[in-house]
């Protein structure tokens, strides 16, 4: 099965991908993780995406379009992945449909994840991740059973640096006015699946399985 993961920043991307590729066992693929990844190395694309990513800002769709096309045609792809954060303008979403003619793949189904805009701010200014292993908590909504330690592999929490109130506001407004758009491009398609995200996460989770279970 070949996911889109779709929604503004905080709508629970992250969250829903970490139990969706565990029960499907396909590889999670985030431009958002890859970026990061390759900031913390200082690679030469990590230097030229931070001035992007550390502003709220798309990082350009060259850049982006780049790492994609290299991940998916990676062996572990073929039976299956979720694109978390992928596509978010509609050329990258042209891009990926060349990238998916060239691979002999479609893409399946698109799942948009429906949070009201003024729910976003405080899911991601009070976002906490594992510095070890990426999981994903919330210090209302959703904390760990000890302030700052990973449930999981006990390691250290942290905060991202793009999860403050300004930084927030920009990447609220590129989703509005750049990423939006590509709803309907992918409800034309007829592969668009609206999931309303402001459920526990739990119940998000068990209804985009269950739509999956029923495709699949
Ligand atoms: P990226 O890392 O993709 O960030 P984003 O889209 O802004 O999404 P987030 O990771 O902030 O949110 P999420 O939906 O995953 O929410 P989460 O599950 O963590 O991108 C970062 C940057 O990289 C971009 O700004 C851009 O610069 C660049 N970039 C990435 N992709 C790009 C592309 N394609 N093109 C160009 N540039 C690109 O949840 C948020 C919080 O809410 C958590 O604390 C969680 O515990 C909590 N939560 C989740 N679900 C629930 C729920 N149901 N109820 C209560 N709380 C919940
Ligand atoms: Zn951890």
């Amino acid at each position: 099965m070949n996911i889109l993961f779709m929604g503004p920043p905080g709508a629970g991307k992250g969250t829903q991908a970490e139990y969706i590729v565990n029960e499907f066992h396909i590889p999670h693929i985030s431009t958002g993780d890859a970026f990061r990844a390759a900031m913390s190395q200082g690679t030469p694309m990590g230097v030229e995406a931070k001035g992007y990513v550390d502003k709220g800002l798309l990082v350009p769709d060259e850049i982006t379009n780049g790492i994609v096309r290299e991940r998916l045609a990676q062996p572990d792809c073929n039976a299956g992945f979720l694109l978390d954060g992928f596509p978010r303008t509609l050329q990258q979403a042209e891009s990926l449909d060349g990238m998916m003619t060239e691979l002999e793949k479609k893409i399946d189904v698109v799942f948009n994840l429906v949070v009201d805009r003024s729910l976003l701010l405080a899911r991601l200014t009070g976002r906490r991740i594992c510095k070890s292993c990426g999981a994903t908590y919330h210090v209302m909504f959703n904390p760990p059973q000890h302030e700052g330690v990973c449930d999981k592999c006990s390691g250290e929490l942290y905060q991202r640096s793009d999860d403050t109130e300004e930084k927030v506001g920009t990447r609220l407004d590129e989703y509005s006015s750049k990423t939006a758009p590509l709803l309907d491009y992918y409800r034309n398609k007829g592969v668009l699946k609206e999931v309303n995200g402001e459920q526990d996460i739990q119940l998000v989770t068990a209804e985009i399985s269950s739509i999956l279970r029923g495709l699949g």
